[in-house]
């Protein structure tokens, strides 16, 4: 392990692959606290997230780093924590908000397009636009369609503390956060930035309620009004929690997502023509819409295929909280399970010619989207079980008509050498993605 230091920091999927390749589906790492297994076995990890979920919990290093950002939200929320929430915050992201939802990304569209008509012609990074649209859709979906100061406050604020945690989680001696260190001191400015951020918010939420018998404004209308079975509401601490939550859980798996079919579609020219006849057909003046979506499978099926290569969460950890048998290979309770969909996503037993981006695995009778692959767990770019991303449909609403609307009215060309990727909190290209965009007349 210790002479493999410079190998996992230089490229973290390579390595993992390698792991694999050499020692098998579940494999233990020689590491002696905590006994440490990477499983991409897909049986394995079905047993993992689903069949078997309540045997394993959060309490991880990924998670516990995440937790000083978002408290108790859903996303690092253990366990019973978590079994109270899950309930009350799901139906946020029902039909209704997903229409609100997609009313979010036209606007963020229209805006990023007026940016690029003043870059006609130009190089820009495509990366660093998917995340300010994603944050643009998320933030609006939140707080409501006119960003106000206080939630431009909250996104920096949130995104400066997750910088901070990231860079934590990849120093090789975690320092805990009680101990002053530099690091420490910014991430105890970043949160209590956050907090600030986020009491205004409430505050300027509470003198304007939401009037009697209206629809929600936002997903933050429908957490005041949550309540679960006892008609107990959120308390303030949790509304941060989960706002926070969906902040960073929802904004850079996107666009990380977005980036990487720009990348896949520019050096797939048939599959970005097959995707333009698509939309041109359905939608001739390229503005898609919540009703359009139905009518565009092929749009969903490249956003498919995308988060099969580029899975935006390429590790989910869990901790074993009783002994259990994975692969045939017996585990302890306490053990950390390293799960990573990038690997089993490359499994060809699932997927015959892995690394091909063909977008028909998941269209029609080939439609690999059907039961058996993931079922089966060899397809889990949201996860699986009872911890399934809550914000999937949210996220592949957001993902199809960005896809939709931009492959419609611009034409991305790639410049320079194709994009490295790398891991992080999800996995991005190391420098950008420097394309030449052009508007379509
Ligand atoms: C392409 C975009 C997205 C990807 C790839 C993604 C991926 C995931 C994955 C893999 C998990 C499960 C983690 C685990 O089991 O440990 C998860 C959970 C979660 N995601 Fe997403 N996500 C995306 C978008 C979103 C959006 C848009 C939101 C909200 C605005 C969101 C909010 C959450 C939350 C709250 C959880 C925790 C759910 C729970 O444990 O009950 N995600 N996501």
């Amino acid at each position: 392990m210790l002479r493999s230091i410079g190998a996992i920091r230089r490229d973290p999927l390579a390595f993992l692959a390698a792991m694999r390749a050499s020692y098998g589906d579940v494999l233990q790492f020689p590491i002696p606290v905590p006994a440490t297994y990477l499983v991409t076995d897909a049986d394995a990890v079905r047993r993992v997230l689903v069949t078997n979920a309540k045997a394993y919990g959060k309490r991880t290093l990924q998670y516990t780093t995440l937790a000083l950002v978002t408290g108790e939200g859903l996303l690092t929320a253990d366990t019973e924590a978590w079994r109270r929430q899950r309930p009350v915050i799901q139906p946020a992201f029902h039909r209704a908000s997903l229409e609100l939802v997609a009313g979010h990304v036209r606007t963020a569209i229209d805006r990023l397009l007026a940016r690029w008509a003043r870059s006609d012609g130009q190089v820009v990074d495509v990366d660093e636009a998917m995340m300010h649209v994603a944050l643009e859709v998320v933030g609006a979906s939140l707080f409501g369609s006119d960003l106000s100061r206080d939630a431009e406050r909250l996104a920096d604020a949130t995104l400066a503390a997750l910088d901070v945690v990231v860079r934590k989680a990849r120093s090789p001696l975690p320092v805990p956060v009680a101990i002053p260190t530099p690091t420490n001191v910014v991430l105890r400015r970043a949160v209590a930035k956050l907090d600030a951020a986020v009491d205004a918010m409430l505050a300027d939420r509470a003198t304007r309620p939401l009037p009697e018998g209206c629809p929600p404004r936002d997903m933050l209308d429908l957490l005041l009004a949550a309540h679960d079975d006892d008609g107990s509401h959120l308390s303030r601490q949790q509304v941060r929690d989960q706002v926070v939550t969906f902040i960073v859980a929802g904004h850079e798996t996107v666009a990380s997502a977005l980036t990487w079919a720009w990348h896949l579609l520019a050096t797939n020219p048939e599959e970005l023509g097959r995707l333009r006849d698509e939309v041109d057909a359905v939608c001739p003046g390229g503005s898609p819409g919540f009703a359009d979506l139905a009518r565009l499978p092929r749009t969903a099926a490249v956003l498919d295929e995308t988060l099969r290569l580029y899975p935006p969460a390429w590790v989910i950890t869990r901790r074993s909280l009783a002994p259990d048998v994975l692969g045939g290979v017996d585990v302890p309770a306490d053990a950390l399970i390293i799960m990573s969909p990038w690997l089993v996503h490359r499994d060809s037993a699932a997927w015959p010619d892995p690394e091909r981006f063909d977008p028909s695995r998941f269209l029609g009778e080939d439609g690999l989207r059907r039961r058996e692959v993931v079922a089966s767990s060899a397809y889990l770019p949201f996860g699986a079980g009872p911890r399934l991303c809550v914000g999937r449909d949210m996220a592949l609403l957001e993902g199809a008509l960005v896809l939709a609307s931009l492959v419609a009215r611009v034409d991305l060309e790639p410049v320079g050498p194709p994009p490295r990727a790398v891991p992080l909190v999800t996995i991005r290209p190391a420098d950008g993605l420097p394309m030449r965009v052009r508007l379509r007349g």
